[in-house]
């Protein structure tokens, strides 16, 4: 179920950055776990999405992701149904248009901060362009974003298993919102957080996307956080598809 969103900004004229139709999901032969009539996210929009453990956060993400395919109905991405696409294409449409914090952060132990963060630029010549034209633009665009995020200099170069799991957090955002995808998709990037840090980093992150025009889907048990977010969804109250306001 959605519940209405506030009268913020005049959004109609902004184009899509994510429509759901009709999207229904179960897991092999077990019973329908996600059913979601209507869905848009303009560009630039934020959305918390909550729901009890097991609701289908994650698998609402990794269906917007390209990692599942739905059982029914779309999902487009900036205009494009990504079920459509092949294997190859999909991982480059998703490395340009969509960055992704994982509830584990998912940055590569060994490699240090910096270079996790310029890494999805490897696969999205788009991206890496906005990010920079240079090799040493698109360092200082990564050093700009750890510096906004909260991330002192003296880390940026340290291995990122040698950082705290708050500090992991704030690379794993830079990691995301480097080269202005469309879309940002976190999956409870703040579970390990106290509640004061927890409000500060939605702000830092909410504030760093619309800094780079990308949109915001996220993904947290905690229903306290939605003030800090244009739009909710929540998943699992109710047993009639949710229709987006
Ligand atoms: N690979 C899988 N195969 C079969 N069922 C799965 C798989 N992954 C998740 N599920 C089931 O789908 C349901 C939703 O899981 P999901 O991980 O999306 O929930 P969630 O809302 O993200 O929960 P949490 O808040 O605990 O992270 C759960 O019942 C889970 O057991
Ligand atoms: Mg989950």
């Amino acid at each position: 179920m959605i519940t209405p969103s506030p009268p913020t900004t005049d959004v109609t004229d902004r184009p899509p950055v994510l429509r759901i139709e009709q999207l229904r999901f179960g897991w092999d032969s077990g019973p329908e776990l996600l059913n979601i009539a209507q869905l848009e996210l303009a560009a630039g929009q934020n959305m918390l999405v909550t729901g009890a453990s097991g609701s289908g956060k994650s698998t609402l993400l990794n269906l917007i992701g390209g990692v599942l395919m739905p059982t029914h109905g779309e999902i487009e991405i900036c205009r494009t149904q990504c079920a459509a696409l092949g294997a190859r294409r999909r991982d480059r449409f998703r490395a340009e248009h969509l960055g992704i914090v994982f509830q584990q952060f998912n940055l590569l132990p060994f490699l240090n901060v910096i270079d996790n963060v310029l890494l999805p630029l490897q696969f999205a010549p788009q991206r890496r362009e906005r990010a920079g034209v240079t090799g040493s633009e698109r360092h200082a665009q990564a050093q700009a974003l750890l510096s906004a995020l909260g991330l002192e200099a003296q880390h940026w170069t340290l291995p990122a298993h040698r950082l705290s799991v708050g500090q992991q957090q704030r690379a794993a955002v830079a990691r995301a919102l480097i080269g202005e995808p469309s879309l940002i998709l976190a999956d409870e990037p703040t579970s390990a957080l106290d509640p004061v840090n927890r409000d500060r980093f939605i702000e830092l992150l909410i504030t760093q996307a619309a800094a780079a025009g990308s949109a915001v889907l996220l993904v947290s048990h905690d229903p306290s956080l939605a003030a800090h977010f244009e739009r909710q969804l929540t998943l699992g109250e109710i047993s009639r598809p949710a229709v987006a306001a």
